[in-house]
Formats: C-alpha cells, sequence, structure tokens
C-alpha cells in the first residue's frame, strides 16, 4: 500500500513521509511542482537509508499514486483549492485531513471556518461518499523530524466513517504511537483547535521544553 502526502514538501509532510516509509509505507509527496517534490523525495531517501522510498511528483499524480489514503498537509489558505485540485480522483480512496486553520499571522490561535473545522471543511466539499478522517493534528514536524526519537505524543482520530477512522489509526499505529478514536468529525473542532495552545506553550519563554504533543493519560496503568 502507498499513500501520498499532498503539501509533502514542507516540515510536516517531509517528517510525515520519513515516518511510514521507515515503517515500510511507500509514501509519493504532492506538490505544485513534480520537480521540487522529487529533489526533496531525493533528500529524504539519503536520510533514510533504507525502507520503503519515497517519491515525489504533482498534486493529482500523487493522488492517483495512492492505492487507498491520501493525506492532506498544506497550509489552511491552500486547504479548499487543494481538495477542489483533486476531489475527481478521490472516489475509492480516504482523505486525511491533518490541516490546523491557524489565523493568519499569528500560530496563537485558530480562525475556524464555517464549517465548524478544516476536517468538516473537507467533507462537506467533498460530500460524505469520499470518507474524510482528521488526525495528526497535535503532533509537532519537529517531531516527527527526529527520527532518533520516538514520537511522544499519542494522536486523535475523527470522521464520521467508522471503517475509514479505523484504517487511518491502523496506519497511524505503524509509527509506534497510540492513535484513538475521538468520534465524529464534529470533534476536529476540539482537536484542531489544541494546535494553538500547544504552538503558545512551545514559544513561551516560561516552560521548559518544546515540541509538546498530547498524552491520553489512563490512571494506574
Ligand atoms: N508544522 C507543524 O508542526 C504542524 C503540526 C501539526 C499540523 N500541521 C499542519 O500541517 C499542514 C502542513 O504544515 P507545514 O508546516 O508543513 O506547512 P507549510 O510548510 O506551510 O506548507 C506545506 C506545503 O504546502 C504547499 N503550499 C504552501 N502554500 C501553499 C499555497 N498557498 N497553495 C498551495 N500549496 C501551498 C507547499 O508545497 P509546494 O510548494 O511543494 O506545493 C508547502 O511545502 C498545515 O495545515 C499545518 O496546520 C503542521
Amino acid at each position: 500500500m502507498s499513500i501520498a502526502i499532498l503539501g509533502g514538501t514542507g516540515p510536516q509532510g517531509r517528517g510525515l513521509a520519513l515516518r511510514f516509509a521507515r515503517a515500510g509505507t511507500p509514501v509519493v509527496l504532492g506538490s505544485r511542482d513534480a520537480a521540487r517534490a522529487q529533489g526533496i523525495a531525493d533528500e529524504l531517501n539519503v536520510q533514510l537509508d533504507g525502507g520503503a522510498g519515497i517519491s515525489g511528483k504533482a498534486l493529482r499524480d500523487a493522488v492517483a499514486a495512492a492505492d487507498e489514503m491520501v493525506i492532506l498537509a498544506v497550509p489552511y489558505a491552500a486547504h479548499d483549492a487543494t481538495l477542489e485540485a483533486i476531489r475527481d480522483l478521490l472516489p475509492g480512496k480516504i482523505l486525511i485531513d491533518i490541516v490546523v486553520p491557524l489565523a493568519d499571522g499569528d500560530p496563537k490561535k485558530v480562525d475556524m471556518p464555517d464549517a465548524g473545522s478544516a476536517t468538516e471543511a473537507a467533507q462537506a466539499l467533498l460530500g460524505e461518499a469520499i470518507p474524510v478522517v482528521g488526525a495528526l493534528h497535535n503532533v509537532s514536524a519537529a517531531t516527527l523530524n527526529q527520527l532518533d526519537h520516538p514520537i511522544n505524543c499519542d494522536v486523535l482520530v475523527c470522521g464520521n466513517d467508522l471503517a475509514a477512522k479505523e484504517k487511518v489509526i491502523e496506519l497511524i499505529r505503524q509509527l509506534d504511537v497510540a492513535a484513538y478514536n475521538a468520534g465524529p468529525a464534529v470533534n476536529a473542532r476540539c482537536i484542531e483547535a489544541i494546535t494553538p495552545i500547544l504552538i503558545r506553550l512551545n514559544i513561551s519563554k516560561k516552560v521548559p521544553f518544546t515540541h509538546a504533543g498530547i498524552r491520553i493519560w489512563a490512571p494506574g496503568a
């Protein structure tokens, strides 16, 4: 099985590509510029030195190359336009939306869309026949790209299609992280909104850490 990561040339997409390829899933980076995507894929393959391969293609070619799952990892400003550009290629595939609608010019705030969240906006735009699953919003790119460190957090997964969510949870568990079914797409309003709080903490000089994530704590476990 191979996955596509649209916007995979950015730090979040690169980190996910490294992690998934290392876990054995081939990755196709999707970019507005196919040559840029292939150049970054070549760099990542050198960094990996093994594992499943990473390749780079133009956005639509990357979607076509993905067997079943496509990750959307572009800035929120490009969310709807990117989906519009590939929607005809999505039937039969799951769209994994990791986009956080950060406020323009202030990553310590969200500016939620009228649909409620980016995940709900994607589901409304694509229609119920294409399952949209929200995930990976609270994992930092710095964490993903530090391959010599385990991912230090859990992942909340939401969406309206249970079977699609279960497939995405299985995919994410390849990365040795706990991934939980966090309910329907409407819950993306809460999950996406956690990220600017993490960013606020991470850049605060008053806390002794950076790149924080969230962890579901099981008392007594
Ligand atoms: N960075 C993090 O720590 C983090 C954590 C959690 C969630 N996220 C979410 O993950 C997504 C990606 O984050 P990122 O930091 O990797 O983003 P980014 O670097 O700003 O953008 C990722 C890629 O999207 C494409 N892109 C940028 N602007 C675009 C535009 N106006 N129109 C179309 N494509 C555009 C670019 O690829 P091409 O030029 O190659 O097309 C870029 O390399 C965001 O939605 C973010 O909220 C990020």
